[in-house]
């Protein structure tokens, strides 16, 4: 280590309702991580909308806000993308070296990137093991974001006074914070489901290896929305009746039926994400599981309505199953506040430079 500098990043997710922060040590020689700071600041509702930044500076703000009250001092952040302006798909070429890949990616690319080419970043890896299409070809995964976005994030990082070392795609940080906490069985087909306040990301792994992944516009503000609309009242007093908190006393039996009618919606995309999922592939072994995270998987009754609606089991994803705390900065208290929200941010904390 030169100069004491650390090459881990701190995690760092700009939500569209809050901005986590999570640091890492690496215990080194596979002896896995421990969490050294960990926490979050709620953003104004006006500050991101549904993942564009509509206010760099209250973004700017809340990031050096947070890193100030933590004493974070790495300064090297890994932050993700979501949404619309990421597109993540695995396609079948034929077998082809490194370098021939090199050189026609761009072009094998644009037939499936709804976006110009030459707006978007480009990444790829070929995947290990036998491809779906069969014999003679290879899958290869096929990342592409929007520059202007990633320039956006960046933007704001760089204002707040850190450096954006890495811009990762927040699907790809779920799995990561996943890989490191549970363990796969060789044949498993399991679900993961980040529920935010404005986009679902969801992806589905077999036997470890990822094979779908799509983020979608849903989450947290139905529930919200839906009890404003209903109910006629604020979005202030909409999000405190949503946690079970008691407003001018609206008994929460009123609530109860608005929040189920939105866990219905909800789990009718996520169905019909996961029946398109089953449409393309070639798998045809059932959803061992699903794991849910996000602020909003904490919706009253929703994970036993999707466990009824997809006849499989849910279970709450944990990021700090495997990685326990040290010091005193971060407490069991903050661990179990952040449990649903901070598997992005903990899932970036992952990354390393150069990654
Ligand atoms: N106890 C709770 N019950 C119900 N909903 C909750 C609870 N706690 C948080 N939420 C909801 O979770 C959402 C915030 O979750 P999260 O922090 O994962 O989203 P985000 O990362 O800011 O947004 P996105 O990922 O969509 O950009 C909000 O809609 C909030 O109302
Ligand atoms: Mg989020």
């Amino acid at each position: 280590m030169l100069f004491g500098r650390s090459r881990n990043l701190v995690g760092l997710d700009i939500g569209d309702s809050s901005v986590k922060v999570a640091e890492l040590k690496d215990l080194g020689r596979g002896r896995g991580y421990q969490i050294t700071k960990l926490g979050w600041e709620p953003l104004p509702a006006e500050a991101i909308v549904d993942g564009a930044i509509m206010d760099s500076q209250l973004v700017i703000e809340t990031i050096q806000r947070l890193f100030q009250r933590l004493r974070v001092r790495n300064l090297s952040v890994a932050t993700a993308l979501y949404g619309h302006s990421v597109i993540v798909k695995r396609i079948s070429l034929p077998t082809m070296g490194e370098a021939e890949l090199a050189e026609s990616i761009h072009w094998e690319a644009e037939q499936y990137i709804p976006f110009a080419i030459e707006d978007v970043n480009l990444d790829y890896q070929i995947l290990e093991g036998s491809s779906l299409s069969g014999e003679g070809n290879m899958d290869v995964l096929l990342a592409a974001a929007k520059k202007d976005k990633i320039n956006d994030y960046a933007s704001v990082i760089s204002q707040a006074g850190l450096t954006p070392a890495t811009v990762d795609i927040a699907t790809f940080a779920l799995q990561n914070v996943f890989e490191a906490n549970y363990e796969f069985e060789p044949h498993q087909v399991i679900s993961l489901v980040d529920l935010g306040a404005a986009v679902a990301s969801i992806s589905v792994l077999h036997g470890g290896t990822s094979v779908y992944w799509r983020d979608i516009n849903i989450g947290g503000n139905q529930y919200t929305d839906a009890i404003q609309k209903e109910l006629t009242l604020s979005v202030d007093q909409a999000e405190q009746l949503k946690r079970g908190e008691e407003v001018d006393g609206i008994p929460y039996e009123r609530v109860l039926p608005i929040l189920a009618a939105v866990n219905e919606d909800i789990g009718a995309e996520i169905q019909k994400t996961l029946d398109f999922f089953k449409q393309i592939s070639a798998a045809d072994e059932p959803l061992d599981r699903l794991y849910l995270t996000g602020g909003a998987s904490q919706s009253v009754h929703l994970k036993e309505a999707l466990a009824e609606r997809l006849r499989t089991k849910v279970e709450f994803l944990n990021p700090f199953r495997k990685v326990p705390p040290a010091g005193r900065d971060v407490t069991p208290e903050l661990l179990n506040e952040m449990a649903p929200t901070a598997s992005v941010a903990v899932g970036l904390a992952l990354r390393r430079m150069g990654d």
